[in-house]
């Protein structure tokens, strides 16, 4: 495991949205959060928390059809869903951007369609299947930007 990396286990899927909670209290204005993991390793959950914790008042689901939605909340949360988006530019066309420039905070579920772009500056969070069916593990990695102190306030 890297110095820049924290592991937390959740036993399930209101354990996994506290996480994102604590994560929005980190966030910064112009932040971008990539989430990998397979489809139901619980990225979607973990974004429910990151909103309620940025006191969002919407309802948060995979922005499937809109491939990003915006919701309002300390900071507006930008919420990018990727999947199938397989060219670069496909990605770039959705400005995503423009949200972080205005001050919102970006977290982009199949993230790594995104790394060329948010890569460098980024957190990252790895999630996946744990031991049981209600278990999942979120690896976070800091990318630049100041992550690396953050991190360590989360573990
Ligand atoms: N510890 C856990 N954390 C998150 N989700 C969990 C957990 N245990 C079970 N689940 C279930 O896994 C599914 C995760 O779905 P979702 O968050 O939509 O995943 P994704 O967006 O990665 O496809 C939900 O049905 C949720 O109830
Ligand atoms: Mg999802």
């Amino acid at each position: 495991m890297r110095a820049t990396e924290v592991v937390v286990t959740t036993s399930s899927p209101e354990e996994t949205r506290l996480v994102g909670e604590r994560v929005a209290g980190l966030l910064e204005p112009g932040d971008a959060v990539l989430l990998l993991g397979a489809l139901g390793a619980g990225k979607t959950t973990f974004v429910q928390g990151v909103a309620s914790g940025l006191g969002c008042p919407d309802e948060v689901t995979s922005p499937t059809f809109t491939l990003c939605q915006s919701h309002p909340g300390r900071l507006v949360l930008y919420h990018a869903d990727l999947w199938r988006l397989e060219r670069l530019q496909e990605v770039i066309d959705l400005a995503l951007d423009e949200g972080l420039e205005e001050g919102g905070v970006l977290v982009v579920e199949w993230g790594e369609a995104a790394a060329d772009l948010f890569g460098e500056d980024a957190l990252v969070v790895h999630l996946d299947e744990g031991a049981t069916e209600s278990e999942r593990l979120l690896a976070f990695e800091a990318n630049g930007g100041g992550w690396e102190r953050r991190l360590s306030s989360l573990s």
